[in-house]
């Protein structure tokens, strides 16, 4: 079965091709990184336009890579939300429009349920049941997940997202937007040359014995240490080593903490933050003194893709779980989520 993925639901356009038994066909992404970087942040009306014009180019392409044609389609995955809705009715309205004209049934997917299923295409895959962290811009969860379509929210972000984070830190130190590999790049320089000042940061929540987190408190603290100190290279340095170090340590404590709390010794970390080096290094070593493991999708995996939703929607059509409504389902009709609860995913044949 061949499944055409496309994502469209911030500022990346990512389209893919993957079939149930040969794997990812190919895969193409542009990202708009550059032209929001003028304005410090994504403009929604920006993202929307540009996803027009990069989309058919981009299914084209893919298509040529593969040599396959539409009529070799089965199935049409597309990001129903959460998002933006302006970007995110680009990619349903082109799914609908080719799954009308190609009559092959098109399905929404969960982009978080994109995120999270990423590393199982990695060779080596986990396998059900596994906790998971999801690290993005726009989102810190963790879960727990028994199968397709099965999350339970364990815990997450009662303010700021774990990306955002990164970013307004990053920001505050002048690093331009999206800031978060930019601060991850200096404060992993600033920790091998090892030089002063040293800073310490709060660790938000990490003993408030859930699985909850809170960012936008370490935002406030990078603010006064910044407001105090003169900004030379060294201290901005220590500053983002200081936020890093802050910020991983609570993901990886709490991650732990839920691998113990359901028995399980596979932890899966999805999103962009996942593609931080300090944090894979931490929870490495950290699963590792438990016998747990650790499973990440490629880096270009990590942040916003086409390939996790194509294979999002093969796993969905494979098993005959059908995503939430069915409404995507009726020729030509399609809907978008731009608030969208991952929980709300449990809906199958049994439920
Ligand atoms: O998953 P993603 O591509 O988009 C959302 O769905 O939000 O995640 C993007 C986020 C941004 O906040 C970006 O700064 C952050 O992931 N990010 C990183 C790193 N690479 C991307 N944060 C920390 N370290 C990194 N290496
Ligand atoms: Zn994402």
């Amino acid at each position: 079965m061949l499944v055409l993925g496309i994502e469209t639901s911030c500022d990346e356009t990512g389209v893919a091709l993957y079939h149930t038994r040969q794997g990812l066909l190919s895969h193409a992404l542009y990202s708009q990184t550059e032209m929001h970087g003028e304005y410090g942040g994504v403009v929604p009306e920006l993202a929307s336009r540009d996803h027009i014009r990069r989309l058919l180019p981009l299914i084209r392409q893919i298509f040529a890579e593969a040599s396959l044609t539409l009529q070799d389609l089965d199935a049409i995955a597309y990001t129903r939300g959460p998002g933006l809705a302006g970007a995110l009715l680009v990619g349903a309205s082109v799914a609908a429009a080719l799954g009308l004209a190609l009559k092959v049934p098109v399905l929404g997917i969960h982009h978080l349920e994109g995120h999270l299923l990423s590393p199982l295409l990695s060779d080596p895959a986990p396998v059900f049941p596994f906790v998971a962290l999801l690290v993005s811009g726009g989102h810190t969860q963790l879960m727990e997940v028994t199968g397709l379509g099965q999350y339970r929210l364990l815990g997450e972000t009662v303010d700021d997202a774990a990306g955002e984070a990164f970013d307004k830190t990053a920001k505050l130190l002048g690093l331009g937007y999206p800031g978060g590999p930019a601060l991850s790049r200096l404060a992993d320089e600033f920790s091998r040359t090892g030089q002063s000042p040293r800073f310490e940061l709060p660790r938000p929540m990490l003993h408030s014995g859930d699985f909850n987190f809170s960012f936008s408190g370490l935002k406030t603290a990078v603010l006064t240490l910044v407001n105090k100190h003169e900004m030379t290279p060294q201290s901005r340095g220590a500053i983002a080593q200081a936020f890093q170090e802050a910020a991983v340590e609570v993901l990886t404590e709490k991650s732990l903490a839920a691998l113990a709390k359901t028995g399980l010794t596979q932890l899966v970390v999805a999103g962009g933050v996942g593609a931080n080096r300090r944090l894979r290094s931490n929870l490495d070593r950290r699963a590792e003194m438990i016998g747990a493991t650790v499973y990440y999708p490629k880096l270009e995996f990590c942040t916003d893709n086409g390939a996790m939703i194509a294979f999002a929607g093969a796993m969905r059509m494979e098993s005959g779980l059908e995503p939430g409504e069915t409404e995507d389902l009726k020729p030509g009709r399609f809907t978008i989520n731009p608030r969208w609860d991952l929980e709300m995913q449990e809906i199958g044949p049994d439920a």
